[in-house]
């Protein structure tokens, strides 16, 4: 099957995949990288423990340095700088990422994407740092909890009662000490600062090992078009039409990102978060092929 290739200028341009995975830890990304194979579109391996060691041109030596290649990147969550040095280090030897860093920092960090959405999800206050009372000063604006609590882009969800989720009637004390675990947690990774979030009322579908399964969607969008959409959890539901979702994903600035909705008691849908599409994991039910063909304009 032939490559997807434009014109780019005097040189032509070639899509190809580049994934960053950690291996240390399991990923889904062999299937994902069987799924381009199968599409004829290229892959490259970065050396993710180089990039997060601040040597973005060894994370980079694998790459080669001919033609121009546009370059997806799947992989484990960077920050908004070690992507931008991944961004540097691939223009020096003439290929770009697909998504650029300034795309990457408005899906990747609440406070970027958060006005755009506001009045679809939940009410929001963030702060820069560690501190967990300015969190707490911070909060009061939100009214009484419950909240969730998280960094700038990712919660300890899987600790939900003792690191994410602050209930009603929490103390400062309570509030404090749920931070404290929720740093502990995100370790060296916390970006950047505390979101205390207002707690909607979503419909429950069951439990996972440590909190509740909500009827959560992810949503893939690519150049303001809706490309799939699937159940985050492992659930026998059928997928709604999200086609009127468009209009919202137009309001972010990206090329690629993932919208998460879920569903109220009241059966209206409230966006969850918003993350970069290059770091956002596949749903179980999502085959690769149809996102990549879709995303890249490859025929299947
Ligand atoms: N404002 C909220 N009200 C109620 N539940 C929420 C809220 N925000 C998130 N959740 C629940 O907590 C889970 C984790 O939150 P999320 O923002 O998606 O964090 P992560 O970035 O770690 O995935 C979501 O999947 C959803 O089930
Ligand atoms: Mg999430």
């Amino acid at each position: 099957m032939p490559l997807a290739s434009r014109a780019g200028g005097r040189s032509r341009i070639r899509q190809a995949i580049v994934f960053g995975r950690n291996p240390h830890q399991s990923d889904s990304f062999d299937t994902e990288a069987d799924a381009a194979d199968a599409l004829g579109i290229d892959t490259f391996q970065l050396d993710l423990a180089a990039l997060l060691e601040d040597d973005p041109e060894r994370a980079c030596a694998t790459i080669p340095e001919r033609g121009h290649l546009r370059l997806l990147y799947r992989g484990w969550m960077l920050t908004g700088e070690e992507y931008e040095a991944l961004d540097e280090a691939l223009g020096a030897l003439g290929h770009e990422l697909m998504t650029t860093p300034a795309q990457y920092a408005a899906a990747h960090y609440l406070p970027n994407w958060y006005p755009r959405l506001k009045g679809y999800t939940a009410r929001s206050v963030w702060t820069e740092g560690t501190d967990p009372s300015e969190a707490w000063e911070a909060a009061q604006a939100l009214g009484p909890s419950p909240w969730i609590v998280k960094d700038h882009v990712k919660s300890a969800k899987e600790r939900w009662a003792e690191a994410c989720f602050v209930p009603a009637g929490a103390t400062r004390a309570d509030f404090e000490r749920i931070c404290g675990v929720l740093l502990e947690e995100r370790g060296e990774r916390f970006e950047r600062g505390f979101v205390v979030r207002r707690f909607l009322p979503f419909k429950v579908r069951g439990q996972t090992p440590s909190g509740p399964a909500h009827l959560e969607f992810r949503l893939f969008f690519g150049s303001g078009r809706l490309l799939a959409a699937e159940s985050t959890h492992d659930f026998d539901v059928d997928v709604p039409d999200f086609s009127a979702f468009e209009r919202l994903a137009r309001r972010i600035d990206a090329r690629f990102f993932t919208m998460d909705v879920a569903m109220l008691e009241s059966g209206q849908w409230a966006v969850v978060e918003v993350n970069d599409g290059g770091v956002s994991g596949l749903p179980a039910s999502m085959d690769p092929r149809d996102l990549f063909a879709a995303l890249l304009g490859v025929e299947r």
